[in-house]
């Protein structure tokens, strides 16, 4: 990451001209209005009004285990297989990106460079560090690949006209129009929207011990949202996705707390006598839709 990689993809929150790289750790436009850049690799131009809230780092501890533990691998295989039609080395904007785990893994099998957003300052921290062990760095970072960005993806993004080939949206809020406004003229969004059976087994039980901790999810969540974006994006390729994952009580407490209900409700611990396993069930509909001319 450098501060002229990171200015490349923004444009001012306050006048929306482009942001440049002023100095290695400083951002600014031509009507004077100037950001830091962190250290680590990321700029914050979030509103500071803003009322939302990410996800806390107890959240992203539990997805971070999760995720390594390799349980949600058939979701990104197939993220992977339906964006590899896309140019040569995309430029991947992930909106709401969390640790940035469908990100780095994409770009690690198809090329480009990414741009990690999400609300939350933690999420986007891990999110610039390299997931996948790069060759020759024995520290796995793999500098370069990935720049961070903390905004609210439901305000106007601080991002350029046109400057992703594809837009990234796994299990994390949208703003269509504004994903359209940044995408290129042929770029598409890759979203990840649960079905209503998705670690369905989690929820009975969850209900069958007081309940509180599960959102339900909406039947055809996905056909809601292709009728939704029409305006914006063509539906081209829509792909379920549902496999049996088998757990033990540590990961499926873990699952319970990465998700959005866990900003409802405090995690439980697994039991500390010896773990039982259980098979649930992961079931997500992928779609890939294309950007309209409008
Ligand atoms: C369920 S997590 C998914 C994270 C990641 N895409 C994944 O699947 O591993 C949702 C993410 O969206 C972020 N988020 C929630 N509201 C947001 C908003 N208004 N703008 C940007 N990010 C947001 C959260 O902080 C969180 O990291």
């Amino acid at each position: 990451m450098t501060s002229e990689s990171l200015a490349g993809w923004l444009r001012c929150p306050a006048c929306s001209r482009t942001l440049q790289a002023l100095s290695t750790l400083v951002l600014g436009c031509g009507e004077g209005h100037r950001f830091d850049v962190n250290k680590r690799g990321y700029v914050s131009l979030l509103n500071s009004t803003s009322k939302v809230i990410g996800d806390s780092a107890a959240m992203l501890d539990a997805r971070t285990q999760v995720l390594a533990s390799g349980v949600y691998s058939p979701i990104v295989d197939a993220l992977i297989e339906l964006a590899r039609p896309s140019n040569a080395r995309p430029r991947v904007l992930d909106a709401g990106c969390g640790t940035g785990y469908y990100l780095h893994r994409l770009l690690t099998a198809v090329g480009g460079q990414g741009l990690a957003m999400d609300l939350s300052p933690a999420a986007v921290v891990r999110a610039v560090r390299s997931q996948v062990p790069a060759a020759g760095r024995a520290d796995g970072y793999n500098a370069g690949l990935v720049d961070g960005l903390v905004a609210d993806t439901w305000r106007p993004l601080p991002i350029r006209d046109g400057v992703a080939d594809i837009v990234l949206n796994v299990f994390a809020p949208r703003n269509i129009a504004e994903f359209h406004r940044v995408l290129a003229a042929d770029g598409t969004v890759l979203v990840v929207v649960p079905t209503a059976g998705h670690l369905a087994e989690l929820r009975v039980s969850d209900a069958l011990s007081g309940g509180g901790r599960m959102l339900d999810v909406p039947a055809d969540k996905a056909g809601h949202l292709a009728e939704t974006v029409a305006p914006h994006f063509a539906l081209d390729r829509q792909q379920n996705v549902t496999f049996t994952m088998r757990l033990d009580d540590a990961t499926a407490d873990q699952l319970v707390a990465m998700g959005p209900s866990a900003h409802h409700a405090p995690a439980r611990h697994a039991r500390a006598d010896a773990a039982t396993f259980r098979n649930v069930t992961a079931s997500v509909d992928i779609l890939r839709l294309r950007r309209r001319e409008v």
